[in-house]
């Protein structure tokens, strides 16, 4: 089988990991691709979100299945555009991309499946808004509708926070994501996500995780991509998972195929948990990066397969083999990130590190040099390990990124505490 993975992060060099260990892969071309990625498969320069491109692509190259990574190619229809040329795809059409899409179409989708999440009010103007705000009191978060990036959520802790945000929005300071907001009831609990495969009937959970979404430890200071994840999730109890299931996955699901939007692809559900009631916070159509990593490292070869049966309609008969495991991943940032940071600087050590099962550096912004890894973004590397305790998944993890020798970069070094 010939695979076209798309995108450039950790997350697409761990899809491409565990893709490539399963003998059904035959080719595997990832579109762009990054440096670390190049060294297990090969890379294609493609614009991801440009569904004829990527056809034309396929179809040249004698692709059997696609692997969208990120959400801008499924928010552009790009899962269409290859389902419509008769090619397998795993990944949401542009209708149900909306689920990440628009916030307002998810709550609505919610409110008709009766799926627990926060209060909210849906505001096309800024004075409506701000009565809102006025009536509710803070704490409250203001979210720009549209895909902003992972910024347009501001958890507003005083009153003059939530306004001064809608009137950011409404200015524009989120593009066209922020002409409508979406106003929502402050949640209290912990934070943690599931993650289902969905074939637009049947479902499949693959697994939990959790994110460490602030660039300081002990979750302080600004909001990033995520400096980390582990999976499992301990405080998504196998309870708490079946209430998720029962009360918020699966409801979704069944609306979504009542309005001729069946849901094919990842499903990630970020889910807030308070006395063992999960909410849904949101919902996200493709695997969370970093939490795609840890996945990967517990799920391997099989992935694929998995994957496949979701493409093709197959999930009733698929079962996930699971190991008693644990994974974690630590980011390696450039010092500055999430605010300014600089490119272009090495990165020495990687060579001598294992990669096998238990082990993997999967690269985000690295680019080759010569026999150099140049530093090329801000989320940079993804030191993953696994462990049968998350104890030793975590002391192999660190083992590994103080092999490291990056004075420019640096890590959290409490990945894992919540569950530790
Ligand atoms: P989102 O992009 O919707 O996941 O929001 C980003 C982050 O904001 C989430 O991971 C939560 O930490 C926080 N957040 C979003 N919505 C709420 C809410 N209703 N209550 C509390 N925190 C929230
Ligand atoms: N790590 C959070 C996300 O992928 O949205």
């Amino acid at each position: 089988m010939n695979i076209l993975i798309l995108g450039s992060g950790g997350r697409e060099h761990a899809l491409a990991w565990a893709v490539m260990q399963n003998p059904k892969c035959d080719r595997l071309i990832v579109a762009p691709g990054n440096a670390g990625i190049a060294k297990i498969a090969d890379c294609a320069s493609l614009n991801a979100d440009d569904g004829g491109a990527v056809v034309t692509f396929a179809e040249e190259n004698a692709i059997d299945f696609v692997i969208v990574g990120p959400e801008a190619p499924l928010a552009a229809g790009v899962a269409d555009r290859l389902r419509d040329a008769g090619i397998l795809v795993f990944g949401p059409s542009e209708a149900a991309a909306r689920l990440e899409a628009s916030k307002s179409f998810t709550k609505e989708i919610c409110d008709a499946a009766n799926a627990p999440t926060a209060g909210y009010g849906h505001f096309t103007d800024a004075e409506a808004a701000k009565a809102h705000v006025r009536a509710n009191g803070a704490p409250i978060v203001v979210k720009a509708d549209g895909l902003a990036a992972g910024k347009g959520v501001i958890v507003a802790m005083d009153e003059q926070t939530a306004l001064d945000a809608i009137d950011d929005m409404f200015g524009g300071a989120f593009g066209g994501a922020g002409a409508e907001v979406v106003i929502e009831e402050f949640m209290e609990g912990e934070e943690a996500s599931l993650f289902v495969l969905c074939d637009g009937e049947e479902i499949l959970s693959i697994g939990t995780a959790q994110d460490h979404k602030r660039v300081g430890e002990g979750d302080t200071g600004l909001n990033t991509g995520g400096m980390g994840a582990y999976s499992p999730a301990p405080i998504l109890s196998a309870e708490v998972e079946a209430k998720a299931m029962e009360e918020i996955v699966k409801p979704t699901m069944r609306v979504m195929a009542e309005r001729g939007m069946p849901y094919q692809g990842v499903l990630y559900a970020g889910l807030m948990i308070k006395g063992g009631q999960p909410r849904l916070v949101e919902y996200n159509v493709r695997f969370g990066d970093p939490e795609c990593q840890v996945l990967m490292m517990r799920l391997g070869a099989q992935a694929l397969d998995l994957m496949q049966a979701a493409a093709e309609g197959r999930l009733a008969d698929a079962r996930v083999n699971w190991a008693e495991d644990h994974a974690i991943t630590v980011v390696m940032a450039a010092n500055g990130y999430p605010g300014d940071y600089q490119k272009g600087s090495e990165i020495k050590g990687l060579a001598a590190l294992p990669e096998d099962s238990m082990n993997m550096v999967f690269h985000a912004g690295t680019k080759a040099e010569g026999d150099k890894i140049l530093a090329n973004g801000g989320r940079v590397l993804n030191v993953t390990a696994r462990g049968d305790s998350l104890t030793e998944a975590r002391d192999r993890a660190y083992a590994m990124v103080d092999q490291i020798d990056w004075p420019e970069g640096f890590v959290r070094r409490d990945i894992g505490w919540r569950a530790l």
